[in-house]
């Protein structure tokens, strides 16, 4: 499809073409150009907790579909690709303690650092081994609790997560549990940006979420924007749970129900006073798209109060939306729409965003 435009100025600004939500080609484009410079959770970083471990994964199944494998070697976790240097075989094939890597095709060995180390029959080869039979690096970085990997960094991890660190880094207490417990993955039929346009703006609350509403305050919910994302932040009403909030912070003194954090263009950091839940919206495909909730605690005895509570419910409520405006955008009479210059400003820095980035 032709590339778009999103006019910088919101009270003039048309929204994304309703072609764009499910458009192959455009598909295609944003796994390069969007996806692949981006940074990804990667929880298989903490599965290796032993010196030889090894866990491989995919990134992004059904969009990068990247084979990669995280290693631990004298303490120092890594991310690797895991496609053999000889001929492509996954170099391993399930997760294992082992003193070197194997390739299970033609033997080829590796260092969990990734350097090649043997390889049978391959006497009187040229100029071997050189640094392309080594596994390529792969750039992993740390966030507090959370590990992420990206193929080709536009941006270097702690850029995308300056605003966010700046306004919650100190709120958390870094010694989190992680709550398996509330592992959900939803999948359902709609393009990926459906479900963080509508992610990025609380216009849609009083409307769509009954049981949040109660909990939270419509009039002051506010978004702020930020160079890769956006920060959204809800008050709580009269007697429902907040955030006690040093003084000091820039919101002290205000009683805030969660921080909601965006960070382009698939990832949610949501913080509440009990603790952290974290959606990941994979896209599948132009039309499926996964999302996944992990959730972390702090204070296991508030969880379940407050805005942060009925997470399932919220959940099943966006998708509702979020499927049957899919069909909309697919419609012969569908038009670009406009944004809410007071309450639709995340969306329009979004699209912005991808805009920008789809060149
Ligand atoms: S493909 Fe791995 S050793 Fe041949
Ligand atoms: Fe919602």
């Amino acid at each position: 499809m032709e590339p778009f435009d999103i006019d910088p100025d919101i009270r003039r600004a048309r929204s994304l073409p309703p072609r764009a939500y499910g458009d192959p080609e455009l598909f295609a484009r944003q796994r390069e150009r969007v996806f692949a410079p981006s940074w990804q959770w990667c929880p298989e970083a903490g599965a290796v907790t032993h010196d030889g471990d090894a866990a491989p994964f995919t990134l992004l199944p059904g969009c990068l579909d990247e084979p990669l494998v995280a290693t631990r070697a004298r303490g120092l976790v890594r991310a690797l690709s895991n496609v053999c240097t000889h001929r492509g075989h996954p170099v391993v094939t399930c997760a294992a303690r082992a003193s070197s890597l194997r390739c299970p095709y033609h033997g080829r060995r590796f260092a969990h650092d990734g350097r090649f180390l043997s390889m049978p029959e391959f006497t009187g080869a040229e100029g071997f081994p050189s640094a392309d039979d080594d596994l390529a690096p792969v750039s992993l970085e740390r966030w507090g609790p959370l590990d992420f990997v990206s193929l080709r960094p536009a941006v270097p991890l702690t850029e995308v997560l300056a605003q966010i660190d700046a306004r919650v880094g100190a709120l958390v207490p870094w010694r989190l549990s992680r709550h398996a417990g509330s592992d959900r993955d939803y999948e359902f039929d709609a393009n990926w940006m459906l479900y963080c346009d509508n992610y990025l703006e609380g216009l849609h609350i009083p409307f769509v979420h009954a049981a949040l509403s109660e909990a939270i305050g419509y009039d002051d919910y506010r978004t702020e924007l930020a160079p890769w994302g956006t920060l959204q932040l809800a008050f709580a009403r009269r007697g429902e749970l907040a955030f006690e909030l040093p003084d000091g912070h820039p919101d002290a003194g205000s009683r805030v129900a969660a921080f909601y954090a965006w960070v382009f263009p698939n990832m949610m950091l949501n913080f509440y006073p009990w603790g952290l839940s974290l959606n990941v919206v994979q896209p599948v495909g132009p039309l499926r798209t996964r999302v996944l909730f992990r959730a972390w605690t702090w204070d296991e005895s508030l969880r379940g109060q407050g805005a942060g509570s009925g997470l399932d419910q919220v959940e099943m409520e966006d998708e509702a939306v979020v499927v049957a405006s899919q069909q909309g955008m697919r419609a012969a009479l569908a038009r670009r729409g406009r944004y809410s210059p007071t309450k639709e400003t995340g969306v329009h820095h979004f699209h912005r965003l991808l805009a920008r980035a789809l060149g």
